[in-house]
């Protein structure tokens, strides 16, 4: 169950932490965001460490379907529902510079970047697209209405953005990594004001960036009923029809589309973590009845941390904790928002101001009713009398037969069945009792 990246990545391996060690700034976690961090700060000539409890990659990044856009799902119209206009432009700002930030970065990488233009479509509700033409138009981005003829089946119609981009995102990230203070297989343990406990020694910080995909400071900020877990499945098909753009459907549990070189990646199946969903066998469903002659190249499965209004929680971890950063809650569109996080990270831990922190800003109100779904949802997994129980917080987890593990309906930890830990914010195994 490999991604397409994983086989012909330029990995780059780093030591482990030898001993004590003293930093301006700790980053912990090596996906996208967190490399993006160290990069910006080493740059800006800030000195700073990042740790990796595994391999740098080797968590969510490594599964992405690395669409580079600022186009995420109907966001016009979300923002404009959630925010105002003006947030709703600067939203739209951060993510154009994180485009021009890849563009002009992935010129000297040799990553497979490209222009596509991007979809988002809608089976059945006119409507809704014409509406987030008109909202892009408004925000000062061009957008346009679309019938999608690509597509294997009629739409109601598609919101084109045009000249974002796609690439291979583990040739870009292992380029950019190889200079970086970065120590892989140190697992923080215990996190302290100044101090980071790890596995191989401990690292005395002024400030802390979490980069955990989901925040593992769970003392602060409240995040476990902040965010909640979105499991989505990608088949990777080769000789099924090209598609010359990047397709999103709008509902959540839609469809996606994009090409990397012959081969179509098709993602869909999602669903909360913990809960059922359509998985591959869905994916498998639409192949089958679109295409013909098609082969299975890869299929594989990522998992996304949600926020309540879609936009993600990037800036000061929380009140009580001026020195904590965190970059988390990408909403399914972690690339542009993991640049978006070095950007504003960068600045704020700098002492600068920057436009569009505010928006990103972890502490905005949390008056959402998604937040009553997550307290229920939490509320029903503690509740239920079964076995296992999560590490985390103690919600039952379920079983998940696609993947063959234990996932957590509250939060989303998920654990191999032999209970090694795969996804947080748990950050401990799962201790199953043996059968007698
Ligand atoms: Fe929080 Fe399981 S992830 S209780």
């Amino acid at each position: 169950m490999k991604s397409v990246w994983v086989d012909n990545a330029p990995y780059v391996k780093f030591e482990a932490l030898d001993g004590n060690k003293n930093t301006d700034v700790l980053i912990v976690g090596g996906g996208i965001a967190g490399i993006l961090c160290a990069c910006k700060l080493k740059n800006a000539g800030v000195d700073c460490v990042l740790t990796e409890a595994a391999e740098i990659c080797s968590g969510v990044t490594k599964n992405t379907t690395a669409k580079i856009t600022l186009q995420h799902g109907l966001i016009c119209n979300n923002l404009i529902k959630h925010f105002d206009e003006d947030e709703a432009r600067l939203y739209l700002k951060a993510q154009i510079r994180a485009g021009e930030e890849y563009a002009r970065m992935c010129r000297n990488i040799d990553c497979d970047y490209e222009k596509k233009d991007s979809y988002v479509y809608s089976l059945h509700d006119r409507k809704k697209i014409e509406k987030e033409v008109a909202a892009f138009n408004k925000l000062g981005v061009k957008a346009e209405f679309s019938d999608a003829p690509e597509l294997p089946f009629a739409v109601a119609g598609a919101v084109r953005v045009k000249d974002q981009a796609q690439f291979h995102p583990l040739k870009f990230i292992f380029a950019i990594a190889k200079d970086l203070p970065i120590f892989e297989h140190t697992k923080v343990v215990e996190l302290q004001p100044g101090k980071a406990v790890t596995t191989h020694g401990e690292i005395r910080y002024k400030k802390l960036i979490i980069a955990t995909h989901f925040p593992i400071l769970n003392k602060h900020g409240g995040y476990f009923l902040k965010l909640y877990q979105h499991r989505s499945y990608v088949l990777a098909l080769q000789s099924a029809r090209n598609v010359d753009g990047m397709y999103v459907d709008e509902a959540d549990t839609g469809l996606s589309f994009r090409h990397y070189g012959d081969i179509l990646l098709l993602g869909g199946g999602g669903h909360r973590t913990g809960k059922q969903g359509g998985c591959w066998q869905e994916l498998e469903a639409f192949a089958k009845k679109h295409y013909e002659n098609y082969q299975i190249a890869g299929k594989w499965a990522t998992q996304d941390c949600m926020t309540l209004d879609g936009v993600p929680y990037i800036g000061q971890y929380a009140k009580a904790t001026p020195d904590v950063y965190v970059a988390t809650g990408f909403n399914k569109w972690g690339i542009t928002n993991s640049m978006v996080a070095a950007d504003i990270l960068s600045d704020l831990i700098q002492g600068k101001p920057n436009p569009w922190a505010e928006v990103f800003s972890p502490s905005r109100s949390v008056l959402h009713p998604q937040l009553a779904v997550n307290v229920f949802d939490s509320t029903v997994g503690l509740l239920t009398p079964t076995v296992p129980r999560c590490p985390h917080l103690g919600c039952a987890l379920k079983y998940n037969r696609a993947e063959h593990s234990w996932d957590c309906p509250c939060h989303g930890s998920r654990f191999a069945e032999n209970g090694e830990l795969i996804d947080n914010p748990a950050t401990d195994d799962l201790q199953l009792k043996k059968r007698v």
